[in-house]
């Protein structure tokens, strides 16, 4: 991406010889290049590839910002730095797995939580960033990386969804191809940016002399890779960057995963679980009152089972059965608890999940909020809950309850948000009215007076439609 001079395209150009397989991505750095000559006659811009067959290259994932990825571990996915923003919570990206067509009904979609950028970055190397997904993606296989340089070498494998021709659009079905490996000095030899190639976190693929053949784009982030000694795919690298697509003497560049890798696995490790390890899927966000009795699961996988679990920053009077995992008891004394539960699996492998409880007081009548976020997946009918307990109160609800919401979401005409009573009624709050307007702030006055006040109330946030995602931030209620 550094340097991606953006040349137009000559229409009709040899058209693919096959597929081909540029990606490109709306979301990359791509630059507003600076408008290089066009390119003559010749086959420059085609990055010559062929559709992938399903199933073939089982870990690649396509994300929502226009870039590749592959599966890490079931709930991470390695993708490119300049794929994504800085670290930290994001609900934006939606991950599509399990298919070559995008298009296909059967794909596996999950909403991102977390982005971890490497750190550094500067868009000038270090170009990998893992994002953490709103649950595994317990089916995908894995792709293993590299942690030395004995497959580089010979050909890789390339693959992806982006632009088939420099310039060129994105495509529906994965497109794969081979490109050689060209050795640093090589690359470097290329001059123009390539003279700044860092030696040690970027490798170069491609044919040097004659081009034709390249990752573009929208590839970015997705892997390329090699088969080792026992046919197992490795990662190699992580499509980065090019002076436009499959020209000659102007090679693909690739974050040289390898140098990364003790780095990306640390990161894993602290994400919730690196591969071949445990991972775990806490019960999510929390909010209760003291006095009240809870039941709380938590599951876990991957690692070798049986697990044993336990949990630091549990709210006093509630405990973790070491064998299930099962949170119960009744907690006593109110406030925030950030919990941490951990699986052990039998050869000592971990995995970790957190959430955030909040135990009210008895007798919180007036206002109780859970400002717990709740991600809301992409297209999800079956809806997503955020909770708030209460007890030690005593009687029906008001004519003129208030139920406040905050909901950040880029699309409010998408949602359908309803406040569920204890007993199970369902109070409609908003029904996909807004159209693009973004985020719900709004107070609604509801008529609770058949309803008791004690017990657990639901925010349910459904998604209508595709595209667009977000987030529950906060909601109060007020009987
Ligand atoms: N930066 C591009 C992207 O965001 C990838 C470019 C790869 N270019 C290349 N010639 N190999 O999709």
């Amino acid at each position: 991406m550094r340097n991606s001079l953006r040349t137009a395209l000559r229409a009709g150009a040899i058209a693919l010889a096959g597929a081909m397989l540029a990606l490109g991505s709306a979301a990359v750095p791509a630059q507003a290049a600076p408008a290089g000559p066009d390119p003559v006659e010749g086959p420059n811009p085609v990055v010559g590839g062929t559709p992938a067959a399903q199933g073939e290259f089982p870990w690649i994932v396509r994300l929502s910002m226009g870039c590749g990825g592959a599966m890490y571990t079931p709930s991470l996915v390695l993708t490119a730095a300049h794929c994504v923003g800085a670290t930290g919570n994001n609900t934006s990206i939606t991950a599509t797995w399990g298919v070559v067509d995008l298009q296909d009904p059967s794909r596996t979609t999950r909403t991102s939580n977390y982005v971890y950028r490497a750190p550094g970055y500067n868009g000038n190397g270090k170009d990998w960033a893992l994002i953490r997904l709103s649950s595994p993606i317990t089916a995908a296989p894995l792709l293993k990386i590299a942690t030395d340089t004995s497959l580089h070498s010979g050909n890789f494998q390339v693959m992806g969804w982006g632009a088939a021709t420099e310039g060129g659009g994105q495509q529906r079905y994965l497109l794969k191809a081979q490109v050689p490996f060209i050795t640093d000095a090589q690359c470097q030899g290329a001059g123009g940016s390539y003279s700044g190639l860092i030696f040690n976190e970027e490798i170069c693929a491609g044919n040097y002399t004659s081009g034709g053949v390249d990752t573009c784009q929208g590839d970015s982030g997705g892997p390329m890779v090699k088969r080792n000694a026992s046919n197992e795919w490795i990662q190699i690298g992580i499509v980065s960057w090019g002076i436009g697509c499959a020209r000659p003497q102007n090679p693909g560049v690739y974050s040289e995963v390898r140098y990364f890798s003790t780095d990306i696995y640390n990161a894993a490790v602290s994400l919730g679980g690196a591969p071949g390890g445990v991972s775990v899927t806490g019960p999510g966000n929390q909010s209760t009152v003291v006095g009240t009795a809870v039941t709380l699961n938590s599951t876990a996988s991957g690692g070798t089972s049986p697990y044993s679990w336990s949990a630091s920053g549990l709210p006093a009077g509630t405990s973790i059965n070491s064998s299930t995992g099962q949170i119960t008891g009744t907690p006593s004394a109110a406030g925030t608890y950030t919990v941490t539960v951990t699986a052990t699996d039998s050869a000592s492998k971990t995995g970790t999940a957190s959430f955030t409880w909040t135990v009210n007081p008895v007798g919180s009548c007036g206002a109780v909020t859970n400002g717990a976020d709740v991600s809301i997946p992409d297209n999800n009918t079956t809806g997503v809950y955020s909770n708030i307990t209460i007890g030690g109160c005593t009687g029906n609800g008001g004519i003129g309850s208030k139920v406040e919401v905050h909901i950040v979401h880029t699309y409010k005409g998408d949602l359908i948000v309803d406040l569920v009573a204890p007993d199970g009624s369902v109070y409609n709050l908003h029904n996909r009215s807004g159209g693009s307007t973004d985020n719900i702030d709004t107070v609604y006055t509801v008529n609770l007076s058949t309803e008791v006040k004690n017990g657990t109330w639901r925010l349910r946030a459904r998604d209508a439609a595709s595209v667009d995602t977000g987030y529950i931030n906060s909601w109060t209620l007020t009987l």
